[in-house]
Formats: C-alpha cells, structure tokens, sequence
C-alpha cells in the first residue's frame, strides 16, 4: 500500500533527515516514491544524494510564477483564475528522479496569512491534491519549520502528519502546538517522532511537553547522521527509520479501514 505523508516540526529538529530516510525506506521495500520539498532550503535531494548538478539546476516551483500564472488561467491585470488549474503533467515536467525515487521541488506552498488565493497557491494546493490521488505512488512532503506555513491547503490534502521533536522542551512544545494547528485543519496525526534521543530517557522527558500527545516512534541520535548531508545507507538510525515505516504503513491502513 502506498504511503503519503507529510512531515513537520520545529527548525532543525530532522524533518529533511526523516523525510529522506522514510523516502529511501519506501524504495527499499520497491514502492514508487516521491520526496517532495516544500521548503525553501531546497536540502531534501541533497540528503538523497541528488547530484549536485542537478539540484542547482532546479528552480522550486514556487517560484514559476508565470507557469504558475498561466496555469491558474489568470490573464495579466486580471481578477479571476481557475478553480481547476491544469496541473497533471506537472510531475513528470519537473520531476528529477534517481533510482527509484523521484524529487519534486515545490519550495513553500502556502503564502503567510489565512485565506490567501493568488494562483501560484491555488495551482501548487491543486497539483499537491493530484499528488496525492495517484494511488500507485507514495508521497513524503518535507514541509518547512514555520508554523505559519504550516501549509493550510497542502498538508491537508496530504492526510497524514508526522511531527518531528528533539528531546528539548522547546522542540516538543513547538510539536504540541503543531498537532493543534494541525488537528484544527482536519489532519490525522500518527504521533511525534522523537528524534536524536541520545538515551532512553529521551521519550519520558519528551512526553512531559506534548500534552498528552501520543510518541509513535523514537529515533536514536546517531552520529552517522549527524556527520552527513546524505543519509547513510544504514546503522541505527536507518534501522529505527525501517521500523517506522512499518509501524506507519500499519496505522494508515487501519485508519483507511
Ligand atoms: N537522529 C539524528 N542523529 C544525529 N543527527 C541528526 C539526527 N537527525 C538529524 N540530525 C542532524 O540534525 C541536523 C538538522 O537535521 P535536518 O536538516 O533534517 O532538520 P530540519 O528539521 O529539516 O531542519 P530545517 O528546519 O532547517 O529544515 C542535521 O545536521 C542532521 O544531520
Ligand atoms: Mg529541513
């Protein structure tokens, strides 16, 4: 079964790493992925290992704004656009991929304040609702730190959100305020993942902060990571990673029913 999912959480915390690794965990086991960043910082191909070349030579797609213009049906000077922007060949237009994996560049979806309805959002929520439909492909969205953007129309489209914290308070404070925020927008939450837990005392001190918050995993601090761009092709982390998924695969089919 395919699994889509968008991943969330404070500045720093390991959103890029995690969504990277569940990436490659997914083409492990031989689904079609596709890693989408929806950050500006444009690092999810880097920590897949995209070569370099490659990555400069990729503009997000939050920053076509005259595709993006043209798609949404809006004529220079006008007021209206289309509801139902043309997006479906969008993928496979900008899409770069490397075995197996394909990486879209979308930068941030979402302008700051509520109720926006430029065209280059309403075109990117559209195409991020196609994404998602495609029932033979999974999705993991790197989403950026800001709450603001927590990505009203996106993240909703993608169902399901997985909050990252470290064992700090400030990080899992922040991890509590986003599954509100994203609780208030309809989304389902599997739980926080606990990253970088350098003992097992990680989880306990976390909990304390998340209001009640159910832990869905903890990933251990593992130095391997922490020394690289790219994530590594296995140890600890990778291996807590591998468990995740299936965790994550088994909770979003019970919830699917
Ligand atoms: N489990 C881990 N063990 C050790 N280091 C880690 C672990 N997870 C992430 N890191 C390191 O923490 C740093 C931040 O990780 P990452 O870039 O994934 O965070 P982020 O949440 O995407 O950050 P940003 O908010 O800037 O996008 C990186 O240097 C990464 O290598
Ligand atoms: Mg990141």
């Amino acid at each position: 079964m395919s699994v889509k999912i968008a991943v969330a959480g404070k500045g720093g915390v390991g959103k890029t790493t995690l969504s990277a690794a569940l990436v490659r965990a997914l083409a492990g086991i031989g689904e079609r992925v596709l890693a989408v960043d929806a950050d500006p910082n444009n690092c999810l191909g880097r920590a897949l290992a995209f070569p370099e070349e490659a990555l400069e030579s990729i503009t997000p797609l939050s920053e076509m704004k005259e595709m993006l213009a043209e798609r949404a049906g809006k004529a220079e000077g006008g007021g209206f656009f289309a509801l139902n922007p043309p997006i479906e060949d969008l993928l496979d237009e900008y899409r770069i991929q490397r075995e197996g994996i394909s990486l879209l560049v979308m930068g941030t979806v979402d302008e700051p304040g509520a109720g926006c309805v430029c065209p280059e959002s309403a075109v990117l929520k559209a195409l991020v609702r196609h994404l998602v439909s495609l029932e033979d492909l999974s999705l993991v969205m790197d989403m950026e730190a800001g709450l603001e953007h927590l990505g009203r129309g996106t993240a909703r489209d993608v169902g399901a959100l997985l909050i990252v914290t470290e064992p700090t308070v400030s990080s899992a404070r922040t991890a509590a305020r986003v599954a509100r925020l994203a609780e208030g927008l309809g989304l389902r939450l599997p739980g926080v993942v606990v990253n970088k837990a350098a003992s097992p005392e990680a989880k306990a001190k976390v909990e304390q902060y998340l209001d009640g918050l159910n832990v869905f995993a903890v990933l251990p601090a593992d130095e391997a990571v922490a020394v690289s761009e790219v994530v590594p092709a296995e140890g600890p982390y990778v291996a807590a990673v591998e468990e995740l998924r299936v965790r994550l695969s088994q909770w979003l089919a019970a919830e699917e029913g």
